[in-house]
């Protein structure tokens, strides 16, 4: 076992998760009210990712501003909608109660509707994705690690990729088969300064197809957290027809891709299991980082 065993303490026991909930209020009420200026572009990004600050009533936040026009065609997702699906995700995300989403609103700016999403500041002196994925020797994880895949490393020598055994990982990876994530790689996690760990870009999820490619793969097939289920079966609830969650999805993403994640929570709740790889997709990023 990681340092961090299921039965550790949360952010939320600490902090309240009241307190977390009328924090992102506030920081939604900038994100979507506030002036947005442009600070720069990120370039290793495939869509057009702007870093910008967004101001209002005096206080500035930095963030991600993704104008929809900027978004690359994918053959598998309608055009122009990415946007709609780092949004639903955001919400799906709020809804679970594990605050693993950065806050992430729709709105215009300088170039047209996007996404705007609060910009998390990485930890200090850590790589983006932290001590959170690595390459090892052999073929055990060793302490603390959960097994991914062997990996070709060139010179005609295999790794072992492998990610950390850590609780706020395991969340993410219960998150990401809700909604069904096409992207989950190293560098779409985010650990910041307060101990908190964010996902990010979540453009390609809510297909009705299993897509999910991700690193998370260490639980597959083991069975989930207590805690886990609690979430999953009042996420189920959440999503009935005509609950507030379920009405604001529908905006977002089409009926039938609102029915499959019904059913993908369902699916979750019947077997009791973390998802194995489908076999029919690539199930791993590569590049994994
Ligand atoms: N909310 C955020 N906070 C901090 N960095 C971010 C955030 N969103 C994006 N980035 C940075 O910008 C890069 C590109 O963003 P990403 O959402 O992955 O765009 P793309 O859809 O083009 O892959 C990320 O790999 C990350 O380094
Ligand atoms: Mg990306």
């Amino acid at each position: 076992m990681s340092a961090m065993g299921d039965e550790d303490v949360t952010q939320e026991d600490h902090e309240g998760r009241g307190d977390r909930d009328s924090q992102t209020e506030g920081l939604l009420d900038v994100l979507t009210r506030g002036e947005l200026t442009v600070q720069g572009r990120i370039r290793e990004a495939s869509n057009a990712v702007l870093l910008c600050t967004v101001t209002h009533d005096g206080v500035s936040v930095d963030c991600v501003y993704k104008p929809v026009k900027g978004e690359r065609p994918l053959w598998d997702f309608p055009d122009g909608n990415l946007a709609q699906r780092e949004r639903a995700a955001f919400l799906v995300s709020e809804a679970t109660g594990w605050g693993l989403i950065p806050a992430t609103v729709l709105r215009d700016g300088p170039y047209g509707e996007g996404m705007v999403q609060q910009w998390i500041e990485a930890a200090e002196g850590e790589e983006p994705e932290g001590n959170l994925l690595a390459l090892v020797e052999g073929e055990e994880a060793g302490e603390g690690w959960k097994p991914v895949a062997l990996a070709e490393v060139g010179e005609g020598r295999t790794a072992l990729l492998v990610h950390a055994d850590d609780p706020r990982l395991r969340r993410l990876a219960v998150l990401d088969a809700v909604i069904n994530n096409g992207d989950r790689k190293g560098g779409h996690l985010l650990p910041a300064p307060d101990g908190r760990l964010y996902g990010i870009d979540h453009g390609v999820s809510f297909h009705t197809e299993d897509k999910l490619r991700t690193l998370l793969w260490g639980w597959a097939g083991e069975p989930l957290t207590a805690e886990a289920r609690a979430v999953l079966a009042s996420l189920a609830l959440l999503l009935a027809d005509g609950a507030p969650l379920a009405t604001r999805l529908a905006e977002l993403i089409t009926p039938v891709e609102l029915d499959a994640v019904r059913g993908r929570v369902a699916d979750l709740l019947r077997t009791g299991e973390h998802p194995r790889p489908s076999g029919e997709w690539p199930s791993i990023p590569w590049p994994p980082v």
